[in-house]
């Protein structure tokens, strides 16, 4: 059986046009993550690789492939919902469909850009797709363990068609002491900050709120 086209893929001359998007889209954060440690791009993948992206979360999650979310790392992991309410499936590198390569392949222009500006020694890729359910959060948080300095830098792919201010779900990064900074988990939108620099927190939704959340990793020691 011949597997049919998945829209997402392109012409030749839309995926150049779509290339020379992705490139502005990746300098943008750069410049943003360099100046001021956290970026938010709107568009940083097209609208057809979100909707294919939301398509394979629905499919694992009809599958069963969706787990509560813990806290913490091995013996000391739990599971509370209190702090954290999503459900969350890991992507395997080493078997991505077509949209999660497209994925891959963004996020790796990134990460060498990254690189290439701030020296930050970013070396690979993990990433778990995460539903919250209307009314969940995730509390007040450092994304970095207390035993590991892996992850250097955090990022979310929002994969939310329409989603207005008044679904709430809001991405808040603080920043410094008294600001903060509030991302619309609007489909397409790429939040990206260095991990141990800002506390941040999902507030509740009234709807069901889709992602992929990632982290670029270094190599120890730290
Ligand atoms: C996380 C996280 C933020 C978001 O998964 O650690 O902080 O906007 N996610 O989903
Ligand atoms: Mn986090």
């Amino acid at each position: 059986m011949t597997e049919a086209t998945p829209d997402y893929r392109m012409s030749d001359g839309a995926r150049d046009g779509a290339g020379a998007a992705l490139v502005r889209a990746v300098d943008r954060t750069c410049e943003d993550v360099a100046e001021r440690g956290f970026a938010v791009t709107p568009r940083f993948v097209s609208r057809r690789l979100v909707a294919a992206l939301a398509g394979e979360l629905r499919r694992r999650a009809a599958a069963g492939a969706f787990r509560p979310a813990g806290i913490g790392r091995g013996a000391n992991r739990v599971e509370r919902n209190d702090i954290r309410g999503d459900r969350i499936s890991w992507l395997d590198a080493h078997a991505l469909s077509a949209p999660e390569r497209s994925l891959w392949n963004a996020l790796e222009g990134l990460r060498s850009a990254l690189n290439a500006r701030m020296f930050l020694g970013l070396f690979s890729l993990e990433a778990h797709y995460a539903v919250y359910p209307p009314g969940a959060f995730y509390a007040r948080h450092l994304d970095r363990f207390r035993d590991d300095g892996a992850r250097v830098l955090s990022w979310v792919l929002y994969l939310n068609e329409h989603w207005s201010p008044d679904d709430g779900g809001a991405l808040r990064i603080h920043v410094g002491e008294s600001d903060a900074h509030d991302v619309r988990p609007e489909g397409g939108t790429l939040a990206c900050f260095i991990a141990d620099r800002f506390e941040h927190e999902v507030l509740p939704a009234k709807r069901e709120r889709l992602s992929i959340a990632g982290w670029f990793r270094r190599r120890g020691p730290w």
